[in-house]
């Protein structure tokens, strides 16, 4: 039993974060959280061309699950993720960065992950807005 105890350790240490908070359910359950709170923003919903948020939402629940060492699923269908460059057609001002945070707050809230892993996942993603900024003002 020790040992069988000791080889669960090790493998545990070697999980990647998408892993650890619950692989893709926990990426769909987040992105699709986010995507509520788009569908009813009135700065962002009309930011995103298509008339359903399907297909967006799964683009971006891709991509998080292979950013954060899940399957790279996102870039097989897409190619290189190059996100400032697919952001440079939408004004991204700081009204809409502020609002794309507010509804990411919301739902990272409601995963109920260990401090230790919202932490690490909500300093990736107010870094990761706020180097999306494409429009001052
Ligand atoms: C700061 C505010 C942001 C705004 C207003 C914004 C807005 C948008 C819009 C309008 C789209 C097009 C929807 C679609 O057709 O897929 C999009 C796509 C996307 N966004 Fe953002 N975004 C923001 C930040 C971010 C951040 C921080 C990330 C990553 C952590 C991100 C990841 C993506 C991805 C992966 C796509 C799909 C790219 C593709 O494959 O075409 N976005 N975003």
């Amino acid at each position: 039993m020790e040992r069988v105890n000791e080889i669960r350790r090790g493998t545990l240490q070697e999980q990647t974060f998408y892993e650890q908070v619950g692989g893709e359910e926990t990426f769909r359950r987040l992105v699709h959280r986010f995507y509520q709170g788009v569908a009813e923003d009135p700065l962002l919903r009309p930011m995103y061309p298509e008339e359903d948020l399907g297909p967006a939402e799964d683009r971006f629940a891709l991509f998080l699950m292979q950013y954060w060492g899940g399957p790279t699923t996102y870039s097989e269908n897409r190619g290189h993720p190059r996100l400032r460059m697919r952001h440079a057609p939408f004004a991204v001002d700081r009204a809409a960065h502020d609002a794309w945070l507010k509804h990411m707050r919301v739902a990272v809230e409601e995963l109920g992950l260990s401090e230790e892993h919202e932490h690490t996942l909500w300093n990736y993603l107010t870094y990761a807005a706020a180097s999306m900024i494409n429009t001052a003002g």
